[in-house]
Formats: structure tokens, sequence, C-alpha cells
């Protein structure tokens, strides 16, 4: 039988312990690779690579880190190195929103959003991606999203901008690696099923949503799969997800922007915490 891909070759997934980075960790298992699960609930992570063992007979190690921690990309790369861990596949998944608007919600939470979304998923690909290009071997996926491709929403303030800012860094990743075997991509799924809108606290609107532009997280995580060992930058998950990425390019700005101020979902205002 050929080997899989994997091949036990090691990737570390980010926030593995929910949603579309549980669906990631199962595909590359199932694909041959070992996995290295990262997230703050560590229960989870140890029923996850229990499941994986079982399943697809790869290692399987758990990692409990709270990336808000500025320390934690850092000590994560050294914990690997400890262990003589070569990361040979980075997704980093791990994220949520900010509900509210901006001037509602206190600095420290926004802090943490950066610091989770933005620093930490550059941090993760500055720590790793050397050591991948130096062996000509590097899968990374970035969790983008659809609203990264879209303008700005009022309410979540900085996740498009977040989005945003992780497809530029993935397509930039992708052109200076055309010639080391790290293929880089942006990830930019539309509404998919997880736990997200439920920490978002905003699931009753989101289940008045119609069922067909909703993504079960195995799809997205499958097609993310295909498309970084393709070798593509960005992948907007669905058809929908690409109608719509498209019309915000080419529609005139002003109808698109008008069109987001009617749809301003997330945008109730959070009662600010004392
Ligand atoms: N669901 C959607 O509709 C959708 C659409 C587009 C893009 N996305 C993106 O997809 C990615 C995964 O989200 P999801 O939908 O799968 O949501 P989810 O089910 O809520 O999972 C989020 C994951 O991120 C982890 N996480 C959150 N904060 C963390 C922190 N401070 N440190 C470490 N891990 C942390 C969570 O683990 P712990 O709580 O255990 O730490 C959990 O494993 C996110 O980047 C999100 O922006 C989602």
């Amino acid at each position: 039988m050929a080997a899989l891909e994997g091949n036990g070759r090691p990737a570390l997934v980010t926030g593995a312990s929910a949603g579309i980075g549980r669906e990631l960790a199962l595909v590359f298992a199932e694909h041959g690779f070992d996995v290295v699960l990262v997230a703050r609930r560590k229960e989870r992570l140890e029923a996850l690579a229990q499941e994986v063992q079982g399943r697809f007979g790869v290692k399987a190690h758990v990692l409990a880190a709270d990336l808000a921690d500025p320390a934690a990309p850092r000590q994560i790369f050294d914990e690997m190195a400890r262990q003589h861990i070569m990361i040979d596949a980075l997704i980093n998944n791990a994220g949520y929103t900010v509900p509210g608007f901006f001037r509602d919600t206190h600095w420290e939470e926004q802090k943490a959003l950066i610091q989770v979304m933005v620093t930490a998923v550059a941090e993760l690909c500055h720590l790793f991606g050397p050591g991948m290009a130096a062996r000509r071997y590097g899968r990374i996926v970035n969790v983008a999203s659809l609203a990264g491709h879209l303008p700005g929403a009022a309410g979540g303030t900085l996740y498009a901008a977040s989005k945003a800012f992780v497809i530029k860094l993935s397509e930039s990743l992708a052109l200076e690696n055309t010639d080391t075997n790290v293929h880089v991509t942006a990830l930019c799924p539309g509404f998919t099923y997880s736990e997200f809108h439920d920490v978002a606290g905003n699931r009753a609107a989101m289940n008045k949503l119609p069922k067909f532009i909703w993504m079960t997280g195995d799809v997205v995580a499958r097609q993310a799969y295909d498309a970084v060992m393709e070798g593509r930058p960005v992948i907007i998950n669905g058809g929908i997800n690409n109608i719509i990425a498209l019309l915000a390019r080419l529609l005139p700005q002003r109808l698109v922007h008008a069109l987001m101020a009617k749809n301003q979902r997330n945008a109730k205002a959070k009662p600010r915490a004392a």
C-alpha cells in the first residue's frame, strides 16, 4: 500500500478542541500526519488525541496553551524542540470574535484578539517556517474567513481586519516559498457549523439564516487539506461564498458598503462590563 502523504510528519493544529480545528486535525491524521493538538481545554484535546490514535494509528500530542498569552508561541516552539518534534505542517486555526461595537468593549479584549488571531499566527509562521524551508517540506494553513474579503462590519470590529491580515500574510508567505516546497494557504470559510457562534453569543440570530449558506467543518477541512497540498495560496469554501467574495470585488464599492450597512447582525452593542 502506498504511504500516506503525512507519513508520520507532525502537524500542529491550534484551536483543535472544537469546530473547524478539530476537523482539520482529523483530516491531517487521516492522511497519515501525526498531530500536535493545541488549545486551552486540555480534556477535549486528550479525548481527540485518543480518537485520532484509535482511528488512524498516528501519534497525537496534547499541548494546552492560551494563545492570548504573548509568550505562548515561543513556548510551543520550544516545547516542540525539547521533544524533538519537527513540525512539518502548521494549522493556525484558533479564533473567535469580540461582539459589540469597538467603543463598548474593553481594550484588553481587543488586545487579546489581536494576540490570538494576528500576532500568534504570524509568530508561529515565523518560528516554524524556517525549519520547514530548510527541510524542504512544509504545509501551512492559516484559517482566515470570507469576512476577510468583505468590507469591515459594524460589531466584531477587529474580526474582518484580522482575517484580511491573515489572507495577505499567507499570500506573501506563499510567494516567498515558491522554491522551498513550503505551501501556504489562507482558508476562507463562510458560515460553518462549529461552536464559534455559541462563544460569540449570537446563536439564536444565526439559526435564522437559511440552511443552504452553512457548511460543515468536515467539508471545510477536507477542502483546506486539498488546497494546501495543491499549493493554492487562498481558498474560499463553497460556491455561494465564492460568489459573495466576487460580488464584493466587482460591484461598485458604494453599493457594497450600503449592503454591509443593511446587514448588521453582529452590531448589537454589548453592555460594557464593569
Ligand atoms: N464557524 C464559522 O462560521 C467560521 C467562519 C469563518 C472563519 N472561521 C474561523 O475558523 C476558526 C475556527 O473557529 P470555529 O468556527 O471552529 O470556532 P470554535 O468551534 O469556537 O473553535 C475555536 C477554537 O479556537 C480555540 N481558541 C480560542 N481562543 C483561544 C486561545 N486564547 N488560545 C488557544 N485556543 C483558543 C478554541 O479552543 P479553547 O476554547 O479550548 O482554547 C477552539 O478550539 C477561527 O479562526 C474562526 O475565525 C469560522
